[in-house]
C-alpha cells in the first residue's frame, strides 16, 4: 500500500513536471477524435455528456441532515472548540484528526475563518499582510476587514503559486503576517515560505480554502502556519451551503479564535472582548460530516486523473498545465489549470478559444478576477474614511507603487481553469478533455474567425 502510494506520488509529480509525457506518449492519438470541423462551426462536439453533478446529493448526507432536523438541536454546543456533543463539535474533532492538527474551529465560511485567524494572530490597523494575487477575492477581503493592507507577492509562472523568492523584498517594519493560498488545491512551497516567515518573525495564516487533504512533503496543507483555513462552500470538495473551518496546533490560539467567532464571549469564563458571530450551525455540520468518509477516495481519483490529463496536455502545443512544486505529495485539484499560449493558436484570443471549447462540450473558465491586485475594491478600501484615518497619504502612495505583479498579469490573460467535478470521472472523460483541446489546436486556423 505504502509502496503504491509513493510510486503514484512520484508519478504525479513527475507527470505534472512534464517528464512523464514519454510514458504516455502512446495514448496521444488524437486523429480519430479530432476529425471533422469545430463544433462551433457545425461539426460534431467531442463531448455531449455532463460531468459529475455537485454538490453531492447522496442518501447518507440526506439522512444526516434529516436526523439533525429531527433532533431539534439546530445550534452548536457552546463549550469551546471541539467540546461537547452535537454535529459541529464532532465535526471539529474529526476534521482536526483528518488534517492532522491539534485543534479545529468551524465557522460559517472560509472568509470568516480567515478574518478570525488574521485577527487572532494579531493583524490589525496599520499592518501589512503578504498575499498572492492569484486567488479569490475573499483572501484579500479578510485582510482589509482587519484594516490591514494586502501586499501582493507575485506568483511563480510554472506553479501559479505565491513565489517564496518574492517575499523578502516586500517585508517592511509593518509586515505582520503571510497568507499563502494553495490555489487550485495544490500546495505552495511551504518549506521556503515558512523559513522566510520564521526568520522575519511573521505569522502565517494559510488559505487552504481549496486544499483539504493536499500535502506538501507528506504534511497536510493548513498545518504549516499558525492557522490554516478551509472552505465548505457548495462548489468545494467538501461541500455544504456555506461553511468553513480553521485548524491549528496551539489550542490557546484556537480558543482565541473561538472567542472572536462567538461575539467575543469566552467559552471558558464568560468574559467578553471584541468579537463577531461566525458560528457554524448544526445543519452545515450534518451536511459535511458524511463527506469526510468519501473525500479521501475522491481526492485519489482527481489526482490520478489530473496526472493523466497533464501528461496528455503536455503533448499539445500552446497548452501548459499548472506544475507542482517538487515536494508536493498530494493535490486536492479543486481546479485544474493551464496556460493558453495563443501564439500556438494563430493568435486566437482566449475568449475565442473558450467559446470553441465550450461548443465541444468542455467548460473551462478564466480565473475569478484577472489582476486581482488591480481591482477597484482595493482602491475603494484605501480611499475609505477608515483607511484614511489609519494610513498617511505618503504610505498609501508607497503601497500603490509597490503593487505590481507582472507574472500574475500575464497569467491573468493566459490562465484557463477546469472545475474539480470534471476530474471525478474516468480516463474516457480525461480523453474527451484532451481530445477537445487537440481538436482546437488542429483547427486553429478556424479559431480566429469566431
Ligand atoms: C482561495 C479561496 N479563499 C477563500 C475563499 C472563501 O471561502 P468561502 O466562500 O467559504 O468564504 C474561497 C472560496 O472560493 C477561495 O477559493
Amino acid at each position: 500500500m505504502t509502496d503504491h502510494r509513493v510510486s503514484r506520488r512520484r508519478f504525479l509529480t513527475d507527470a505534472s513536471l512534464g517528464t512523464a509525457g514519454g510514458v504516455l506518449a502512446g495514448t496521444v492519438s488524437v486523429s480519430g477524435a479530432t476529425a471533422g470541423s469545430l463544433a462551433i462551426l457545425g461539426g460534431d462536439p467531442v463531448r455531449t455528456r455532463p460531468f459529475a453533478a455537485w454538490p453531492p446529493v447522496r442518501a447518507d448526507i440526506e439522512e444526516s441532515l434529516v436526523a439533525t432536523f429531527r433532533s431539534g438541536r439546530w445550534g452548536r454546543a457552546l463549550q469551546g472548540p471541539m467540546q461537547g456533543s452535537g454535529q459541529v463539535a464532532e465535526f471539529e474533532r474529526r476534521f482536526a484528526e483528518l488534517i492532522g492538527a491539534e485543534s479545529c474551529l468551524s465557522t460559517g465560511s472560509c472568509t470568516q475563518a480567515l478574518h478570525t485567524a488574521l485577527h487572532a494572530v494579531g493583524v490589525g490597523a496599520g499592518d501589512e499582510v503578504l498575499v498572492p494575487p492569484c486567488t479569490f477575492i475573499a483572501s484579500v477581503q479578510a485582510i482589509l476587514m482587519c484594516n490591514a493592507l494586502p501586499v501582493f507577492a507575485d506568483v511563480d509562472p510554472g506553479t501559479f503559486q505565491m513565489d517564496p523568492d518574492k517575499l523578502e523584498p516586500l517585508i517592511t517594519e509593518h509586515t505582520r503576517a503571510v497568507e499563502p493560498v494553495h490555489i487550485a488545491g495544490l500546495p505552495c512551497q511551504m518549506e521556503k515560505i515558512m523559513s522566510v516567515a520564521r526568520r522575519r518573525g511573521l505569522k502565517v495564516v494559510e488559505d487552504a480554502a481549496q486544499a483539504p487533504l493536499a500535502e506538501f512533503q507528506g504534511r497536510k496543507c493548513g498545518t504549516f502556519g499558525d492557522l490554516g483555513c478551509f472552505s465548505f462552500q457548495s462548489s468545494k470538495v467538501i461541500a455544504c451551503g456555506e461553511g468553513g473551518a480553521l485548524v491549528g496546533d496551539d489550542p490557546e490560539l484556537v480558543e482565541r479564535c473561538y472567542t472572536f467567532h462567538n461575539m467575543g464571549l469566552s467559552a471558558r469564563d464568560g468574559s467578553a472582548t471584541i468579537g463577531t458571530k461566525y458560528r457554524m450551525d448544526e445543519f452545515d455540520a450534518a451536511l459535511v460530516m458524511p463527506q469526510l468518509a468519501t473525500v479521501g477516495d475522491q481526492t485519489q481519483v482527481r489526482n490520478d486523473n489530473a496526472a493523466y490529463l497533464a501528461a496528455r496536455l503536455d503533448e499539445i502545443p500552446g497548452i501548459v498545465p499548472q506544475r507542482l512544486h517538487r515536494g508536493v505529495t498530494r493535490g486536492t485539484y479543486y481546479l485544474f489549470g493551464f496556460r493558453y499560449l495563443n501564439e500556438h493558436f494563430r493568435e486566437a484570443s482566449r475568449a475565442q478559444f473558450l467559446r470553441a471549447l465550450r461548443a465541444e462540450g468542455i467548460r473551462f473558465t478564466t480565473m475569478y478576477f484577472d489582476r486581482l491586485n488591480q481591482q477597484a475594491f482595493i482602491e475603494h478600501a484605501l480611499s475609505s474614511p477608515t483607511f484614511r484615518k489609519i494610513y498617511s497619504s505618503a504610505r498609501l502612495r508607497r503601497y500603490r507603487e509597490m503593487n505590481a505583479c507582472p507574472v500574475n498579469d500575464r497569467l491573468s490573460s493566459e490562465g484557463v481553469w477546469l472545475p474539480q467535478t470534471a476530474l471525478l470521472g474516468d480516463r474516457k472523460d480525461m480523453d474527451d478533455i484532451a481530445n477537445a483541446l487537440a481538436k482546437l489546436h488542429e483547427h486553429r486556423d478556424q479559431l480566429v474567425k469566431l
